[in-house]
């Protein structure tokens, strides 16, 4: 029960609740936030962003140690690449979704495809661990 295995896993799995369910978390509470004022849904995205990047930043590295803990010739292929993508799609999605600088289709596209593609890093990671 108390292992390394388990401490990188445990890290892996909170960090991606953190990143993934913090961006459904948000999209939920939005239409309160937005009646609290004009400027206070990006006070609360920028101050979601401040946990959910380095809980990005920690789901990467836990799940590339996970990755380098299996053998070469036991590592699940297309899984990983698949992963890898929809990992990097989440990233890119929250950059658009952060850059948007108030253009309404790139906050759109950009949040959509971060909680989306984060979403799928969950399904394929589950898959990975089954
Ligand atoms: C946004 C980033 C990520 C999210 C949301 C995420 C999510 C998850 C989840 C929910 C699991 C299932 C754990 C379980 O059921 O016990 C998992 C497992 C796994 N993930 Fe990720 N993950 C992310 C990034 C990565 C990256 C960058 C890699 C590297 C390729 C990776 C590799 C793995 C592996 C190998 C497993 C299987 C369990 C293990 O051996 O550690 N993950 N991931």
């Amino acid at each position: 029960m108390l292992s390394i295995d388990t401490l990188r896993l445990f890290l892996h799995v909170s960090a991606a609740a953190i990143w993934v369910g913090g961006q459904f978390t948000i999209a939920g509470i939005l239409p309160t936030v937005r009646g609290m004022g004009d400027d206070a849904p990006r006070q609360v995205a920028r101050a979601f962003n401040r946990m959910a990047w380095p809980a990005y930043g920690v789901a990467v590295v836990t799940g590339l140690w996970g990755v380098l803990e299996v053998p070469l010739d036991a590592i699940p292929h297309p899984e990983i690449e698949i992963k890898l993508l929809v990992v990097v799609l989440s990233g890119l999605g929250a950059l658009i979704h952060q850059f948007a600088n108030g253009n309404k289709a790139m906050l759109a596209i950009g949040g959509a495809m971060s909680s989306l593609f984060g979403a799928a890093a969950i399904w394929v990671g589950v898959a990975l661990a089954v």
